[in-house]
């Protein structure tokens, strides 16, 4: 279980700072300090988005599994498999963007992939789409595997809690990573049957050119599947927080009552907060845009709160050792906060009508992903790769995250300004936006972020190098 969990952590981190060049090219482009032919911005936005929002979330299961497995019993086999298919997945999408040019964005909404005007090749269209399918497969079978072995082990009815809640005295006692990972897996299951759904439609429409399918329904697919995949690769992490926290701090962290009821509820929220989405499509039923900025606000309360006290819990006056762990962790914790409520502002049907596809919108997902689950991810690999050692105060990781920090404020801040100044997501120059003020505005703001980027991975760079020195350890390590 080490050597797959090393393997998939070392995958990660190395597709995450190709991802990442990516992105720093196309604000160079933005920027007009390099001048890209569209059709690759679009392919580079692409694969970034996908392979970004892919491989994050292929972190968390990894880690997940890895912390699980100290309870419940997986199949070794199959987490490979998982592996696998997720690489073949991603080859196929990296030939699909960057050979085909496919460009279509990251939820390829219907039907955008098969108006490309010869921009993308028509059979990257089909390797897209079955990639796209390879992953899903891959990924749902990982999800069903966690309910199973932990079924296994637990019963299926105490998986959610529920227990907690009933006035029985003796219960079955369950981790609290094994109700973050039900709660995830469940509404991930529900969300990656939805894409696979959407996905089977797309197939036959490549084979069947003459088909044509209702637009809403594939747009309400597609952004149940986006929406959910995003926010169970976060919730995921949340399982390290909770599951190695207490390493650090002293102090048991063991579900309750409160704990059990608030993840319960965010099963709930998360499934419905996808139509704030759908906000802008006047004939989505009235009703189901106000279920949507309900539950958008809603989902916001009850993980977070619950979490955040239980963090501040774990810290007050208990002695804890500062190491890169719980640092990072922190600040994930607070990246996904200010993430989630940038997200709940624009979830607000009234300020959604001026904020809809500007920057504010990769603003907020960036800051909960790059700033949320990203050190999340960071902090549990160290702890990892620590092994059962005492986990020492290393500083070239504690300043990286520091310099980290510092350069994707700047990074952030510019999405943030652009978002208020009303400048557009996925323009591959201003200029095409025709108002002088816009591409006034987004070129400069661009300009800004580039040194911002640089320093960025320069502090990544640096946690990189104090992973490297431990890597040989932790693959020996029993
Ligand atoms: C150094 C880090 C990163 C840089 C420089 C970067 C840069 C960018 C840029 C310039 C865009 C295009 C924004 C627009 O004008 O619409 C973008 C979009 C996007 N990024 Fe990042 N990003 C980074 C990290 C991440 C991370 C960590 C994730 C997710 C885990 C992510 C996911 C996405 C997604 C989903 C899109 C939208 C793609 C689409 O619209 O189809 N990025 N990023």
């Amino acid at each position: 279980m080490r050597k797959v969990t090393i393997v998939w952590m070392a995958t990660v981190l190395i597709l995450f700072l190709v991802f990442a060049a990516l992105g720093l090219l196309m604000k160079m482009n933005q920027a007009e300090f390099v001048n890209l032919p569209p059709e690759y911005f679009y392919a580079f936005l692409t694969l970034h988005g996908l392979g970004m929002i892919g491989i994050i979330f292929c972190g968390t299961f990894a880690g997940v599994g890895y912390l699980l497995s100290r309870y419940v019993k997986l199949n070794l086999s199959l987490m490979w498999f998982v592996y696998f298919f997720t690489a073949a997945g991603l080859i196929g999408l990296l030939l699909a963007t960057l050979v085909g040019k496919f460009g279509a964005g990251w939820y390829v909404l219907y039907p955008l992939p098969f108006y490309s005007q010869h921009t993308w090749a028509n059979w990257s269209v089909l390797l897209a789409i079955v990639s796209i399918i390879v992953l899903g497969v891959a990924w749902l079978i990982g999800l069903l595997h966690l309910i199973y072995a932990m079924s296994c082990q637990y019963g299926f009815k105490n998986l959610l809690g529920w227990q907690y809640l009933s006035k029985e005295e003796k219960i079955v006692e369950i981790p609290p990573s094994v109700l973050i990972v039900t709660v995830s897996s469940i509404t991930g299951s529900l969300g990656i049957e939805a894409g696979a759904v959407m996905m089977m439609m797309y197939l036959f429409k490549f084979f069947v050119p003459s088909l044509s399918f209702n637009v809403l329904i594939l747009k309400n697919l597609d952004f149940f599947f986006g929406h959910i995949l995003a926010n169970i690769t976060l919730y995921l992490a949340l399982a390290w927080v909770y599951e190695l926290f207490p390493k650090y701090s002293g102090r048991p962290l063991k579900i309750n009552k409160i704990i059990a009821f608030a993840w319960n509820c965010t099963l709930a929220f998360i499934l419905f907060a996808y139509f704030h989405h759908l906000y802008m499509d006047f004939v989505q039923p009235v009703g189901l845009q106000f279920v949507g900025q309900i539950a958008s606000y809603m989902s916001a309360v009850p993980a977070t709160a619950v979490t955040l006290f239980s963090a501040v819990g774990q810290i007050y006056r208990s002695g804890i050792r500062w190491s890169f762990t719980p640092f990072s962790f922190y600040l994930g914790l607070i990246g996904w906060t200010m993430g989630g409520f940038a997200a709940v502002v624009d979830s607000t049907i009234r300020v959604n009508l001026i904020f809809h596809n500007t920057l504010w919108v990769p603003a907020h997902f960036h800051t909960y992903l790059l700033f949320g689950v990203f050190p999340l991810f960071l902090g549990f690999v160290y702890d990892f790769l620590n092994g059962q050692n005492d986990v020492p105060r290393d500083w070239i990781s504690i300043i990286g995250l520091w310099i980290m920090v510092i350069g994707g404020l700047g990074f952030l801040l510019a999405f943030y300004l652009g978002g208020i100044d009303s400048v557009p997501r996925r323009f591959a120059v201003y200029s095409y936006s025709g108002i002088n003020q816009v591409y006034q505005h987004g070129t400069h703001l661009a300009a800004f972020a580039i040194p911002f980027i640089l320093i960025l991975l320069f502090g990544i760079g640096m946690i990189y190098f104090s992973f490297l020195r431990k890597l040989k350890q932790a693959w020996v390590e029993p």
